[in-house]
């Protein structure tokens, strides 16, 4: 069998020998929520970049139902993530009204930048193509070497009447019959990334 090592420092530090490794699965295991930014802004290249690759998600029959929305200016980034802060303030999940209580707490862990996937509520399976497309995102920004955090508050917020009410009343407006179904920030991590989370091994059945 070939192996392939085109990120050998990387495939090094993993716990035991891995038999496939390249750029593509190197950048998959590499990515990681990152919960602490620089202010420094990403740049258009890379942002188009970024929202090429989700563009290139599979899409159920190739409906591409979605619309990409880009929020990087601060000012609006702050009120946002005020509002959505108080969803977790009165959210019925005492983890997270106790994480959106701590002092200094920020929702958008203060990343310059915000990518709210919208989907057509009509398509045939909105969730999943924006979510891939979101996935394909962070991926891409990692291979750039940025950091990504997925954002449900940006979702929950808007779930209720008063979330949506504030998106509008932002200028944050959404295509007529969509609904944001996958949020992210991007940026440059403040520090080193954090090792990642054990996966749990015993969730495969392999049949055959
Ligand atoms: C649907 C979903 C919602 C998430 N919501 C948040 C969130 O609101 N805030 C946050 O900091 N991380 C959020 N995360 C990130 C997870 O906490 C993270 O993926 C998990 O702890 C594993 O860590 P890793 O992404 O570094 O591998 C979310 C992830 C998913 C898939």
């Amino acid at each position: 069998m070939s192996i392939v090592t085109m990120d050998q420092p990387y495939a090094q530090k993993m716990q035991k020998p891995r038999l496939l490794m390249n750029q593509t699965i190197s950048t998959l295991l590499r990515r990681r929520s990152v919960r602490s930014y620089l202010p420094d802004p990403i740049g258009q290249e890379e942002l188009e970049q970024i929202l090429e690759a989700g563009r290139y998600a599979p899409t159920a029959m190739n409906q591409q139902p979605w619309h990409f929305t880009v929020i990087r200016n601060p000012d609006l980034l702050v009120r946002l993530e005020v509002a959505c802060r108080s969803a977790f303030l009165e959210s019925s999940i005492d983890a997270l009204r106790q994480v959106a209580s701590q002092e200094g707490f920020s929702v958008f862990y203060r990343a310059p930048l915000l990518v709210i996937v919208s989907g057509d509520r009509k398509a045939l399976a909105p969730q999943y193509d924006c979510t891939l497309a979101m996935e394909n995102m962070l991926i891409a920004a990692t291979s750039l070497g940025m950091g990504s955090c997925w954002m449900h508050a940006v979702m929950m917020f808007y779930a209720s009447e008063k979330g949506k009410k504030i998106f509008h009343e932002l200028g944050i407006d959404f295509p007529e019959g969509h609904d944001p179904l996958a949020a992210a920030v991007f940026g440059y991590p403040a520090e080193p990334l954090p090792e990642a989370p054990p996966r749990n091994k015993d969730c495969v059945t392999i049949i055959g």
